[in-house]
């Protein structure tokens, strides 16, 4: 096992990964006063929102809007998807941080999602690449690269493949995706591993969902691995539209509550961000996965119930 490192990064997509699979939109000002009480928990990185088509992804639909009022805070960056170059120039314009591409390691799940073969979104996120460039940092989410749901498996050779053909455009960052939850911790180890060696100088993130209960192991074994960077969502929300059987992310807080009790520093405090997770069902209007939000810290302790003290006396 490696040594901790000094700190761990955490990107919170919630408000964007997990509000475009939501079934009601929510209202703008709530978009807005989440991102703000996230700014304040010491995230190194929000995916605010996307400036997809509204006719692919309504819910994300005031993405302007957004952008322009939440708070900046200084230290984190506000980070916005985009699918196209009309995304890139509404970012620009919405003086998003970073510029984060999406493409899929799966040509049926690339048609699914983005209605264009993997080579022809290359083409296109190629020409967003260089429209951006020395203005604001890239980095390129590639989804299903673990597994898609509708080709099955992805040959660790293909994802490294791409990543050598975006990090030759100069991206600052690459996200691996396990979009569907299909990743397991072995190959996630290989995984990281073959990453390190081919692209140590790239921000290097992992995106996993917990679709089969996997999701914390699996981050744990990035960070055993040596990644640094992860994606959450808070409370687990989230979900490709495009993916069948697509469910939540990992829960930032639940991720952040079990690096910080083996004792890596992730930046955050847990305090404010579990108080900002409680709102979650109220924000989306139904339970959410998150469980230390639930359940309280391991260090949130109860008093015994009464009888116990009668007992201690009886066995005195
Ligand atoms: N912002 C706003 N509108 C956009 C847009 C963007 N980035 N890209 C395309 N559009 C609009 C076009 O203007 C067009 O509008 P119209 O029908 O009123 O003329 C419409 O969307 C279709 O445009 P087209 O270029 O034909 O795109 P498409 O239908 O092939 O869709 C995508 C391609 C990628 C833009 C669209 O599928 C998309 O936004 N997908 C989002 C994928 C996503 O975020 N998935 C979840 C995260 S992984
Ligand atoms: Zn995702």
């Amino acid at each position: 096992m490696n040594t901790h490192p000094d700190r761990i990064f955490f990107n919170e997509v919630a408000t964007r990964d997990g509000f475009q699979i939501e079934p009601d939109f929510i209202a703008t000002d709530s978009k807005v006063a989440l991102v703000d009480a996230l700014s304040d928990c010491g995230y190194a990185k929000i995916e605010v929102t996307s400036f997809t088509s509204p006719k692919a992804i309504p819910m994300l639909r005031d993405a302007e809007e957004v952008m322009g009022r939440i708070r900046r805070q200084p230290g984190v960056e506000y980070s916005v998807l985009v699918p196209n170059l009309r995304g890139a120039e509404r970012a620009l314009e919405a003086r998003a941080d970073e510029l984060n591409l999406v493409m899929s390691m799966s040509e049926t799940h690339n048609l699914a999602n983005l209605r264009m073969p993997m080579a022809r979104s290359f083409a296109a996120l190629s020409e967003v690449i260089a429209r951006v460039a020395g203005q604001t940092p890239v980095n390129v989410s590639l989804s299903c690269s673990f597994g898609c749901p509708m080709e099955g498996e992805v040959a660790l050779s293909t994802v490294l493949a791409w990543a050598r053909r975006f990090a030759d455009l100069g991206v600052r960052g690459i996200t691996v995706c396990d979009t569907t939850g299909m990743a397991h911790p072995a190959q996630v180890s290989r995984m990281v591993e073959a990453l390190q060696q081919d692209f140590a100088a790239l921000q290097l993130t992992m995106h996993f969902h917990n679709t089969r209960g996997m999701g914390l192991a699996n981050l744990l074994a990035a960070v055993q691995g040596g990644i640094t960077r992860f994606d959450g969502s808070l409370g687990g929300l989230g979900g490709c539209p495009y993916a069948p059987g697509a469910s939540g992310n990992i829960s930032s807080e639940d991720a952040v509550h079990m690096l910080q009790a083996m004792g890596y520093d992730t930046g955050i405090s847990l305090e404010k961000l579990l108080a900002v997770a409680r709102q979650m069902p109220h924000i989306v209007g139904h339970e959410v996965p998150g469980q230390v939000a639930k359940a309280g810290r391991i260090t949130d302790l109860h008093p015994a119930p009464e009888f116990v003290q009668a007992l201690r006396q009886q066995f005195a």
